[in-house]
């Protein structure tokens, strides 16, 4: 008899395709997703750790789950991601209803894991990490998911260890995904009818450097190679550091007509002092020089970034550095977080010295920046003709479609046409909104279709 199964899914695209994986897997040992909570025979909550707010998130779920087992005690628990894989035991303490604790690893054992739960019902956890781990070779279920564009996993792990951070203590160290599998994965995709592909990895820009030197690909190398895959219209790639942002990558933009304009690079902060403290390994100078470098490759690039205020040490000087920043950039978005103290990241070391109401003040002034900032660069776009692909029809009224371009910008427009997910579309730009543009007919569309 078919089962099922309810995923909750807190944290980043590598979760959100880690769960993806996860349902696959189990459909095989006869699960189905469902959107029901109270209905499903197994739950499992895929949890993310990188600020304090996620694992509180994440806690508050899974405590919430314990109701549910009292009332059916043959529901199974499994939580999985970075905060599963960081408490581990503590969790099994903290949380007894849970059965499988289980980190970013260990996805792929999930089947023998639901199999082993049935008759141990012990509280199972399935944390290790191995230095030999390979990332299995694996089809995606085209049924399963999006069917216009999809994530592709690359690589998982950090090695950076920038001080803040939790990743190279959740995702443990980098582990580059076989060339053949990707590409395999990636055909698999663009043949079931997928036209975006976005390659995923904590730092893409590291690829290969944990192979032998002599059967090392270069992640420029990977781009090229996935671009050229037929039928592939779009290609983008998250998340890259801008230390290993190579010339060798910037021509990519020059040279690939399908690889989109559009880079997500980190900055976090404007100020040297804070940059060397957090160990990014790149001057506020060089940093300027990447941005300018994309600039040339890629006239209509559109950047965005990550921004943490409120970093130990983080003076009012250094915040203005980072706004200063801000207003040289004109990143089209940013996401900006208040500093977590996430053990056992080198940074719980440093003496706090911003107060949370200094914090909440910081980033508040940063986020009303950027804000008049993306909408004066959306400005920019008004008269302006661009490719969008669609992404669906507007739930509010007939005939308004939405779609991305290809800087990632959400485009809506009228047309009288029928769309399906992933075709493309050219509009003109009339109106910029706060988190969207607004497009009509490139005029030669509307007199074809009047
Ligand atoms: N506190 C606040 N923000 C953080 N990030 C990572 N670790 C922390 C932390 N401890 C932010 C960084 C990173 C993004 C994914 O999350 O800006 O780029
Ligand atoms: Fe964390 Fe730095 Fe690695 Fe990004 S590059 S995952 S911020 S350690």
């Amino acid at each position: 008899m078919l089962k099922n199964l309810f995923i909750e899914t807190i944290g980043c695209q590598m979760n959100m395709r880690d769960s993806e994986i996860m349902l696959q897997l189990l459909k095989e040992s006869g699960y189905l997703p469902c959107p029901d909570l109270a209905a499903a025979d197994a739950v499992i909550v895929n949890t993310c750790s990188i600020r304090g707010k996620a694992e509180q998130k994440a806690y508050s779920f899974i405590g919430s789950l314990r109701r549910l087992k009292e009332e059916n005690p043959d529901l199974i628990i499994a939580v999985a991601g970075c905060v599963a894989q960081q408490e581990g035991e503590k969790m099994r303490l903290r949380m007894p209803h849970v059965d499988i604790i289980l980190g970013p690893q260990s996805i792929y054992q999930l089947p023998d894991l639901f199999q082993q739960v049935a008759h141990e019902r012990q509280g199972i956890i399935a944390t290790s990490q191995s230095q030999d781990f390979a990332i299995p070779s694996f089809l995606p279920d085209l049924k399963n998911g999006l069917a216009h564009k999809r994530f592709v996993t690359i690589m998982q792990g950090c090695n950076n260890y920038c001080t803040y951070c939790i990743v190279p203590y959740t995702r443990g160290r980098e582990v580059s995904r076989r060339q053949e599998d990707i590409l395999a994965e990636v055909q698999h995709l663009v043949a079931g009818g997928v036209r975006e592909i976005t390659l995923l990895g904590q730092n893409v820009n590291s690829y290969g450097n944990d192979q032998p030197r002599s059967e090392r690909t270069s992640f420029p190398e990977l781009l090229r190679q996935v671009a050229a895959v037929p039928g592939l219209v779009r290609l983008r790639f998250t998340t890259s550091n801008p230390k290993d942002l190579s010339p060798a990558l910037m021509a990519c933009f020059q040279d690939l007509a399908n690889l989109c304009h559009h880079f997500h690079l980190p900055v976090q902060s404007g100020a040297n002092g804070v940059l060397a403290k957090m160990n990014r390994k790149y001057t506020v100078e060089e940093y300027m020089a990447q941005v300018l470098g994309l600039r040339q490759a890629c006239p209509d690039i559109s950047l965005t970034t990550d921004i943490i205020v409120g970093f130990p040490g983080e003076t009012v000087a250094d915040f203005q550095a980072t706004m200063d920043l801000m207003e040289k950039v004109r990143y089209d978005s940013a996401f900006s977080f208040k500093y977590s103290s996430r053990p056992p990241a080198k940074s719980c070391g440093f003496e706090e010295t911003v107060s949370d109401q200094e914090k909440v003040r910081r980033l508040a002034i940063l986020q009303n920046r950027q804000q008049e900032i993306t909408e004066e660069r959306h400005q920019e776009w008004v008269g302006k003709t661009m490719e969008v692909m669609i992404e669906g029809e507007s739930k509010m009224a007939n005939g308004q479609w939405s779609g991305r371009s290809s800087q990632n910008l959400i485009v809506n427009f009228h047309s009288p046409a029928i769309y399906s997910p992933g075709d493309l579309e050219t509009v003109t730009i009339t109106e910029s909104c706060l988190n969207s543009l607004r497009a009509e007919l490139k005029l030669e569309e509307t007199l074809k279709n009047d």
